[in-house]
């Protein structure tokens, strides 16, 4: 470790896995109260009569947040409006997060035809959020620095080092070590950090990669979870134990506040399910009972998909002509279950009590 110096490339960055054990029973206790959570969520999801309903919203929510660790800060109104209007924003930011959202889309898409995390895919996920054809970077002046603007880290350098390393990670990621996954899954996390393949886009990339992994490793079949809510509460702490590898070889802190995550955002993940399950029975028994004529299933299953919603959105999902669905939205608006706005030609629907559960989440 004494190799390290924090402004020379790191070129020095050990092989996975390492040396030592790591897994201490500190450790194995954490991955143990962690995975029993996780589990818990997994069958919550699992057993929703439309598991997939929720996907958008937490991954908008997990698009935000992991976009705003690195600064790039928007409005949830403004997402969901530019979202739900297809709209061109002026909002820099706002485009940013849409991009995390489809990058992390793209990165599923990709594991239905081979479920591998690989160099390829890591590539295509940076690309796409990124919005252009970077590659890994091949010239040197890459380091991180703090708030101060001092140099707290330089990752290796040159290309050829870069994918020897990410050979060698993708090499651990899919193959059994007899570790745990969990676990697995942080290591994966921290050595993706320390590589830094890309010029930008590192941390928001690693990021999805724990959702893919989650996915991947059958952990979480459903991969809704709002991890990043629990790094922009810690950012310090996520800062300082990555570093904490890296200059003592201190795995136990970065694991323990890796699983620590995992079992507080699933924790959190279980209670907001209840309570956006919960919302949805009871709004669809008022609708049924108070607008009978209104109610279908796939209706009350549209207002929970996003908390906005449009004319357009039930005419597509063939809810009923152009007349008669603008109709159903008056009446729902008319009997206090959504709140209408107008943005530039169009009017959106805000489903608000599910939006007000979601930003009880919101760290902002
Ligand atoms: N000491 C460190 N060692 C390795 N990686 C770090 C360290 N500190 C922070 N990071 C990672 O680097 C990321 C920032 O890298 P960057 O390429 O700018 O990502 P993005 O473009 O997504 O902002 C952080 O989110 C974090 O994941
Ligand atoms: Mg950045």
């Amino acid at each position: 470790m004494k190799s390290f110096k924090r402004e020379i490339p790191y070129n020095q960055l050990p092989e996975l896995p390492p040396k030592k054990d790591i897994q201490s029973k500190n450790v194995l206790l954490k991955t143990i109260s962690a995975s029993r959570v996780l589990a818990q969520l997994n069958g919550a999801l699992i057993n929703l009569p439309n598991p997939t309903l929720f996907l958008d919203t937490i991954h908008l929510q997990e698009a935000k947040a992991s976009s705003e660790i690195e600064n790039i800060i928007t409005t949830n109104d403004d997402l969901y409006k530019t979202l739900i209007t297809e709209a061109k924003t002026e909002n820099s930011a706002t485009k940013e997060v849409l991009n995390y959202k489809k990058a992390l889309w793209l990165g599923l898409e990709k594991l239905e035809d081979k479920p591998f995390i690989t160099t390829n895919l890591c590539i295509k996920i940076v690309q796409c959020i990124r919005q252009n054809e970077a590659g890994i970077r091949s010239t040197p002046g890459t380091s991180l620095k703090n708030g101060r603007g001092e140099i707290i880290y330089t990752p290796p350098s040159g290309i050829e080092l870069i994918q020897d390393k990410l050979a060698n990670l993708e090499k651990f990621i899919n193959s059994d070590k007899g570790i745990d996954p969990l676990i697995k899954m942080a290591m994966m996390h921290y050595q993706f950090e320390a590589i830094h393949p890309f010029s930008d886009g590192n941390g928001r990339t690693g990021r999805i990669l724990l959702l893919l992994y989650l996915k991947t490793s059958g952990l979480l079949n459903i991969p809704a979870l709002y991890l990043s809510d629990y790094i922009i509460k810690n950012k310090i702490s996520y800062y300082k134990s990555l570093q904490a590898v890296t200059e003592s070889n201190n795995w136990e802190q970065y694991l323990l506040f890796m699983l620590d995550m995992i079992e507080v955002t699933a924790t959190k993940g279980l209670l907001q399910l209840e309570a956006i399950n919960h919302l949805m029975a009871t709004t669809a028994s008022k609708i049924k009972l108070k607008l009978p004529k209104v109610y279908s299933k796939e209706l009350v299953e549209i207002l929970f998909k996003l908390p906005y919603s449009k004319r357009q959105t039930l005419i597509d999902a063939q809810l009923g002509t152009p007349k008669t669905v603008g109709n159903y939205l008056i009446l729902l608006e008319e009997n206090g279950f959504l709140q209408s706005t107008r943005v530039g030609k169009e009017k959106i629907y805000i489903n608000y009590k599910l939006l007000h559960i979601l930003e009880q989440n919101d760290h902002a």
